[in-house]
């Protein structure tokens, strides 16, 4: 479509009035007529057709889209090679780069290169979506022969986000290549002859790259019909060009990143500023440093690390602050200018720059468009009139050696996210012993509010004082206490938070200054976590007499995952007329639709239609009654809004960007919607009762039975417990293509985990037979339940407009749209009481649950929050009851181990309750109420803690917490008893080719990352006895797999496998005859012969849960040990060991990766991420990579240990294996307690007491640091 509209992406030579650039060596320019705002990645997607090259969140927060670039430097004149994100480079600001995608550094026709091997080898692909933007990241920084050290790589991904492997083998894949790997790391290195082929041209492996033209013109001055851009090189040319802009709104652009934080709009001429060499030069004369104010956030970052001077040996501590800034691929395009005039123009933004160089006293040299310089302080500058002038320098000068400078940035998460409060201190002293301030010292804060800059109070008032006198630190916690006063606004951290966070930082910088004025005690407050390079350890039996079964091997796809070679939905080459939609969503959770205009999206050129529910003439549901769907929602609301994200109608355009920008025009009025103000939480509910509460279940206790209970219990505890809500979160946003076919079918590719749901669901929408809807997944970029009846919805409307426009429809969800449109987690809440005799062991318990489900019952996982209530306890004294609670929220749905999770949550929050209650120790209290059914999880909890030496490092946490009053540590352990029962329909073909004997499969699972074509892989190979590279595993498709049942709940993989495995059987069987007549016949040999006689090699089968398999029990423990900083609630989780019975692993790799990825995507449900809405209008306010955070690479345990139960065969399973998928997602939790365990002892600490205190979920920064009491009374040396 791309290369219609604007022309062939065939390399050429001229880029007059153009921009050329190269990628993978061929010359592409880009000029008039393609918008203005068109990222790189859309380029290199769409035009130059390569796609391996990903995108999701499409603002610099998760790194799928990253990509090598070369380009000369202004000042120094040499090519250097850096990772940018393609989402966020303008393909006009690409003029003279080389750029380099995953598809350039190595392919299965030229060779892999060594990181795409690597990462393969390692295991470091589930899905596979993050992959290329992993190996381009670690490209980059190998590139130009540099050789990181593990540190460095390790602290180099935090801009690259994985949802289901849990970073670990991804970081032990890099951390192999660096230059002070271990022994081990390097012994396991891929061999780079092996796998990297030589370039023709040259002899020397091939870089992917050729070189750009020499002659191409320097400047560019373009116009792209809506828009005009000009590339300047000089100070000169930049004047002239603001001259020229009189009043037209322009942009100075330099690495264009601010783009990710703010959108900009309206925009008509753009200037290119990265050319101009005063805008990017560093010069450091005696007494000054000044930078350039286009140089780049790595460029000040690695040469602030260099200077060794003492007059500005300060600066060091700026380039550690910027590490902490963005990510990589954001530091090495984003610059200082740019930085600050996001602060400039939004003076809310906690710009980091701002913070730390107003900190220190640096001046900015601004210069207008007629060449006038004007030198002022950052306060001034946030207030100066900016129209056509550019910060041209930022000046930094020398400090004496009593200056004493330190900065402090407290996130939500390690890396890639913003400051809570970020915060400077910088005092000059008339000597390092009394610590008498001389002149007025800076005190700046950031994320207070948009005007508050200085605390100018305690400035004044601390001139002159000896500043670590007892005195004159109570009062400047008085002063500052007075003159903090944060704003609020949704969805940052409350006002409570954030001040007593800024007066904690300043009492770390008074506890850091001369530690030898500290008490012992106090001293750990002086100090930031320190996160030591992470580890990690697998243990696991394996059984070679049944290779490739039980082989640990490396996935199928992992390298064409590792290389863009693997094909996602949106990744499927276009069709001639196809056209791209963009769904309407609702901006208010209540009210009645009264009209919807979509004039002006249909008047913009290139947009071909609107459609809403009057087009849904024949279906207009995606739940329908005949899955079991007790409320029918609707694909497009026709009427009374439910919440605020549901999709009104849908803008079909000639490219997703037209169609996006078209879908923001169309205007919708609502009717009653200020009447009804949107019921958002279950409290609300709760206060209120009504028919929003609908009872589930109810075990009945009687009143008598109740009474002789509570005589008969040593205590009696009361409480509740609530859980959030979590977004699934996948790279790959949810996708569809409907193509209209010959015969009035329909080809669907989906983002599907249940195909026969979306058949049904377009068949209905479009009136055809459901026998003319092909549907075909090859892949998942994760699923996570978010894609089991989601997905649907998507494809039915998307088959309307199909049909009604005779052309192919392509949709992918934005992902600030898909996570308002789709539901989440569900949330939850317990309230109980239980009585517990003088040992912790339950007596009685009555629990009563209510399930946030959104504002329909669809898809609720209930039955297994009961079920696993019980967990591995003695469940005989429960009662629960349950009821589902409809709020105006989006319909939540299943999520990775949904309802089990919940409910282990559940019991063991009791657990801990009890313990805290009755001060026992929690895991005596779980011993306690073990239930004596057959069951090895004593014996499992007893192991786990012989491994880790779980007693010695308990007592050293206790003594670690006696000797340290402001960091603290804590430990838990948690077991685990996952009862796994097999359901519904699971096909699967085997088809063996006479040619050559090879085998190809297709089942009715879907592969979204778990490993299941692998599994599958595995078991053919062992049972047929062939080679496993003869096997090749098919797309999943509606013909072959008629009817399959949604994958999800763990059991896909065994039940394919199954499927499979008869498949063989079957075809063994016809087989038998020849192989008895030919003993010694080759494989070929037997199945040329079968052939011959017209033998079918062809098997389907099909596993229900009527075959030889019995529901199993899977069972685990898990042990946490965290630590946690008292002063900013920031914690580091130090060592996880994990215990799980897998039975015997079919593929002991892909498991390992489904436990580790499953704990880690729980620790961001219990620790990070956390969704909040607009109480008016009941909107999602977090939907970015900005604001909601899952764990990044350096969150991960610092030491991760994950152990299969040995000899633990799974007599009832398939091939004698268990299910990994989803069970230590709810072994999770034992993170929370500990961090809940550490600040047992801080409350202890500040209050006296260490009476029980629940740690509300998710324990963010902000909740942990308010649990942990810290309070400014007790900030003493
Ligand atoms: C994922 C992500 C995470 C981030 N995290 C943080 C963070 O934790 N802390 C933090 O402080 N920042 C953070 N940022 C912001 C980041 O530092 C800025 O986006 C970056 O520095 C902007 O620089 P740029 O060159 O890309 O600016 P551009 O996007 O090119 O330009 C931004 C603005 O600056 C103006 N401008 C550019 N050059 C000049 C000049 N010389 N004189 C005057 N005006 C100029 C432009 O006109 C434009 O309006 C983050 C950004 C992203 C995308
Ligand atoms: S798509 Fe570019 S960083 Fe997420
Ligand atoms: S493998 Fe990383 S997101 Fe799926």
């Amino acid at each position: 479509m791309w290369n219609a509209i604007f022309g062939s992406a065939t390399p050429v030579n001229d880029a007059a009035n153009e921009v050329t650039f190269t990628i993978n060596g061929k010359t592409y320019k880009a000029g008039n007529g393609l918008p203005e705002d068109t990222s790189l990645n859309t380029f290199i997607r769409d035009v130059a057709s390569l796609k391996g090259t990903k995108f999701m969140c499409a603002e610099g927060g998760c790194g799928a889209c990253i990509v090598s670039a070369t380009v000369e430097h202004p000042v120094s004149k040499e090519r250097e090679t850096k990772a940018v994100n393609s989402c966020l480079v303008p393909v006009f600001s690409c003029h003279g780069w080389e750029i380099t995608t995953i598809e350039g550094i190595g392919n299965r026709m030229k060779g892999y290169h060594q990181t795409q091997a690597q990462l393969a080898k390692f295991n470091g692909t589930q899905c596979g979506y993050c992959s290329p933007g992993m190996v381009m990241n670690m490209y980059n920084l190998l590139e130009g022969g540099h050789a990181p050290t593990m540190a460095q790589i390790e602290n180099s991904f935090g801009g690259n986000l994985c949802r289901c492997t849990g970073y670990r083998p991804i970081l032990d894949a890099f951390k192999a290549l660096a230059s002070d790997a271990t022994p081990e790391l390097k012994a396991s290195c891929v061999d780079i002859e092996e796998v990297y082929k030589i370039c023709k041209k040259t002899g020397e492996r091939c870089s992917g790259k050729c070189s750009i033209p020499a002659d191409l013109p320097k400047s560019v001055a373009l116009s792209t019909g809506g828009a005009n851009w000009r590339k300047v090189n000089s100070l000169a040319e930049l004047r002239d060009a603001l001259v020229n802009v009189g009043e037209t709104p322009y942009k100075l652009v330099a690495g264009n990143t601010a783009e990710g934080v703010y959108k900009s709009e309206g925009i008509k001429e753009y200037i290119d500023v990265k050319g101009v060499p005063e805008l990017r030069s560093i010069d450091k004369k005696p007494g000054a440093i000044t930078l350039g104010g286009n140089v780049t956030l790595t460029e000040a970052m690695n040469f602030f690390a260099s200077v060794s001077e003492n007059e500005f040996k300060y600066v060091n501590q700026l380039a550690t602050h910027i590490d902490w800034i963005a990510n990589v691929p954001v530091r090495n395009a984003g610059t200082l200018a740019g930085n600050l005039s996001i602060k400039h123009a939004h003076h809310e933004f906690p710009s980091d720059i701002f913070t730390t160089f107003e900190t220190v006293g640096a001046k900015l040299n601004i210069m207008d468009a007629v060449g006038d310089v004007k030198t002022v302080t950052l306060a001034d500058y946030l207030v100066l009139d900016m129209n056509r002038k550019f910060i041209l320098s930022i000046e930094l000068s020398k400090k004496g050696e009593n200056h004493r400078f330190r900065s402090f940035k407290i996130t939500p998460r390690a890396q890639n996210a913003h400051a809570y409060v970020n915060a400077g201190f910088c005092f000059e002293f008339e000597d390092t012993k009394a610590w008498k301030v001389v002149g007025q010292p800076r005190i700046v804060f950031g994320g207070i509010a948009p005007s508050f800059t200085h605390a100018s109070n305690i400035e004044s008032y601390l001139t002159g004082k000896n500043l670590l006198d007892s005195a004159a630190i109570s009062g400047a916690f008085a002063e500052l206490g007075r003159q903090l006063n944060p704003d609020r606004v949704l969805p940052d951290a409350t006002a409570e938070y954030r001040k007593n966070l800024a007066q904690a930082l300043f009492y770390k910088f008074l506890l850091g200054l001369d530690p030898s004025k500290v008490s012992d005690s106090q001293k750990s407050g002086g100090t930031n976590l320190e996160r030591p390079l992470s580890t990690g350890k697998q243990d696991f039996d394996t059984d070679k007499s049944l290779y490739p079964l039980n082989e640990p091997i490396p996935k199928i796809e992992a390298l064409a995952q590792c290389s863009g070679e693997a094909e996602f939905v949106n990744d499927i080459p276009s069709v001639p007329g196809e056209v791209h939609a963009a769904f309407v969503l609702s901006t208010q959770a209540t009210g009645t639709i009264a009209n919807i205009d979509p004039t002006e999206a249909l008047a913009m050129p290139g947009v071909v239609g609107f459609f809403k529910h009057t087009d849904m003439v024949h279906y207009n549901t995606f739940t329908p009654p005949d899955f079991g769907y007790a409320d029918q929602e609707e694909i497009f609301c026709s009427g009374n809004v439910k919440y605020a994200g549901q999709a009104l109608g849908l803008v079909v355009a000639e490219t997703r960007e037209l169609a996006l920008k078209a879908a923001d025009k169309v205007k919708v009025e609502y009717k009653n919607s200020t009447i009804t103000k949107p019921v958002i939480s279950m409290s609300e509910v709760l206060q209120n009762a009504g028919s929003r509460i609908h009872p589930d279940d109810k075990e009945e206790e009687n009143e008598d039975e109740t009474a002789s209970h509570r005589t008969k219990a040593a205590k009696i505890i009361k409480g509740d417990f609530e859980i959030p809500k979590q977004y699934h979160l996948t790279m790959e946003n949810q996708s569809c293509l409907v193509l209209p076919k010959e015969d009035d079918s329909f080809d669907v590719f989906s983002t599907t985990q249940w195909i026969d749901l979306g058949q049904a669901v377009v068949a209905r929408c479009l009136d055809i037979k459901a026998s003319k809807v092909n549907m075909s997944v090859r892949r998942l970029g994760g699923g996570y339940g978010a894609k089991i009846t989601r997905p649907s919805q998507l494809a039915g409307a998307c088959a309307v407009a199909s049909q009604k426009l005779n052309r192919a429809v392509r949709m992918v969800m934005p992902m600030t749209a898909n996570m308002e449109l789709a539901g989440k987690r569900f949330g939850l809440r317990n309230e109980y009481e239980v009585g517990v005799d003088e040992k912790g062991k339950i007596e009685y318990l009555q629990a009563k649950f209510f399930q946030d489900s959104g504002c329909n019952l669809n898809d609720s996982p209930l039955r297994s929050t009961r079920e696993h209530f019980n967990n591995c306890y003695d469940s005989t004294k429960f009662k629960v009851e349950s009821q589902q609670i409809r709020t105006d929220t989006a319909s939540n749905t299943w999520c990775r181990a949904p309802g089990t999770t919940e409910g282990v949550a559940f019991i063991e929050e009791i657990m801990e309750r009890i313990a805290g209650e009755t001060k026992l120790d929690p895991l005596a209290v779980r011993l306690a109420n073990l239930h004596n059914n057959d069951n090895p999880i004593a014996e499992m909890i007893a192991e786990l803690k012989r491994i880790s030496d779980f007693d010695a490092r308990r007592a050293k946490v206790n003594e670690f917490n006696a000797a340290n009053r402001w960091k603290k540590r804590g430990m838990s352990l948690v077991p685990m008893q996952y009862p796994f029962d097999f359901w519904g329909n699971h096909p699967a073909i085997v088809s063996i080719y006479q040619s050559d004997g090879s085998v190809a499969i297709s089942h009715g699972g879907i592969e979204m990352g778990q490993g299941m074509n692998t599994k599958v892989a595995q078991v053919a190979a062992h049972i047929l006895g062939v080679p496993l590279d003869s096997i090749s595993v098919k797309p999943s498709n509606t013909l072959t797999s008629a009817n399959a049942i949604v994958t999800g709940g763990s059991l896909g993989s065994e039940a394919v496998s199954y499927a499979t495995m008869q498949c063989c059987k079957e075809l063994l069987k016809r087989l038998q005859p020849i192989k008895d007549k030919m003993p010694n016949a080759s494989w070929l040999e037997l199945i040329k012969n079968a052939h011959g006689k017209q033998i079918d090699l062809v098997a389907t089968y099909m596993f229900t849960p009527k075959d030889n398999v019995k529901r199993y029990n899977i069972w685990g423990a898990a042990i946490a040990e965290v630590e946690v900083d008292i002063l900013t609630g920031e914690k580091q989780i130090l060592r996880v060991d994990l215990l799980e019975d897998a039975g015997q692993s079919m593929s002991p790799m892909v498991d390992i990766g489904q436990i580790e990825g499953a704990f880690v995507m729980g620790m961001g449900y219990w620790l990070t991420e956390e969704l909040i809405h607009d109480p008016t209008t009941g909107r999602l306010l977090n939907t970015r990579t900005w604001n909601y955070k899952v764990p990044g690479a350096k969150d991960i345990p610092a030491d991760f240990r994950v152990t299969f139960r040995k000899n633990a065969k799974n007599p009832d399973g398939v091939l004698q294996s268990k299910a990994t998928g989803e069970p230590p997602l709810n072994l999770s939790i034992v993170v929370l307690f500990a961090v809940s365990d550490a600040l047992r002892s801080a409350r202890k600490d500040a209050a006296g007491d260490d009476k029980y205190h629940q740690l509300k979920p998710p324990a963010t920064a902000e909740h942990i640091f308010l649990a942990g009491l810290a309070d400014p009374k007790d900030f003493k040396l």
